[in-house]
């Protein structure tokens, strides 16, 4: 095989949330591997920071400040992307939230709407309008940050877990709709992930949930956002050119969750 096929020279990726977390650690892998980036977020210090960090990789990067659950926000995110870059070949939807973590009986309609809002309606506004421009293009790749949650919901995560699941069938859709536009769409779906997202979780009680996902992992320890970089890059480069509709799972080989 050659090894080029991992190479994303002369490729444009776009990634909502890649100022931090596993957003980031993309963003700099696919810079890496030769690519000009744009990331969205909303916090501007935190776009400046990972911004800085990509450019000294010698490629260029657009920062833009972006909610992404926001539909004006996301037509000025991709206004602003063609503006400057002039297309789109990766589209990383990777922004996420889960603000509430209680049972779903106890989970307040405000929660409910933030989460399905981001986690599943900002993917599905985000990868409508990019596919069409992939579409004029001649095609794309679309990966959707997704879960294991998605079919292995956790205590405490429940509505996270059900956009999850919700990302993951529209991705395998989006999949069969634009395979014959050379538009690929998978799903990344990480296990328990070392970023500021689970760093209250894994604080508690000594960091006892830590020990608990490690111990049930066949690897032993949760994921660093590093982790993701691999299975992330061979989705959005031509070294996965076939695959598509898949969801590829990186937990360690987690056995079971507690619940
Ligand atoms: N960490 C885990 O254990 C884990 C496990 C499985 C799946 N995941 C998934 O991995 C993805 C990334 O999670 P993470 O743990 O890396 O999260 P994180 O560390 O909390 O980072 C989230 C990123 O998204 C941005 N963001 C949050 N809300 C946003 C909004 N409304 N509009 C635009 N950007 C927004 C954040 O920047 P701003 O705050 O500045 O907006 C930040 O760049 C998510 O889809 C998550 O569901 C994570």
């Amino acid at each position: 095989m050659n090894l080029d096929r991992f190479r994303l020279d002369q490729k444009v990726a776009l990634i909502t949330g890649g100022s931090r977390g596993i957003g980031r650690a993309i963003a700099l892998c696919f810079a890496g591997a030769g690519a000009d980036i744009v990331i969205a977020a909303r916090k501007q210090e935190q776009l400046d920071a990972t911004s800085s960090e990509i450019t000294s990789l010698g490629r260029r990067c657009l920062a833009v400040t972006t909610h992404a659950a926001k539909v004006e926000a996301l037509d000025n995110l991709i206004e602003k992307t063609m503006k400057e870059m002039g297309r789109i070949d990766i589209l990383v939807c990777n922004a996420a939230t889960n603000p509430q973590n209680c049972p779903v009986i106890e989970t307040d309609e405000w929660a409910w709407d933030a989460v399905m809002n981001l986690n599943l309606k900002g993917y599905f506004l985000l990868s409508q309008r990019v596919a069409k421009i992939m579409k004029e293009q001649g095609g794309g790749v679309i990966i959707f940050v997704g879960s294991t949650n998605a079919f292995q919901p956790n205590r405490g995560v429940g509505v996270y877990s059900v956009s999850k699941a919700g990302e993951h069938a529209l991705a395998q859709v989006l999949a069969y709709e634009l395979g014959q536009f050379n538009i690929r769409v998978n799903t990344l779906a990480p296990g328990a992930t070392r970023t500021d997202m689970t760093q209250p979780a894994l604080k508690t009680g000594e960091s006892m949930m830590e020990k608990e996902i490690s111990k049930r992992t066949a690897m032993g320890r949760i994921a660093e956002t590093e982790d993701m970089e691999g299975a992330a890059l061979f989705l959005a480069s031509d070294a996965g050119r076939f695959v598509t509709g898949q969801t590829l799972v990186v937990d360690g080989g987690a056995v079971t969750y507690i619940y």
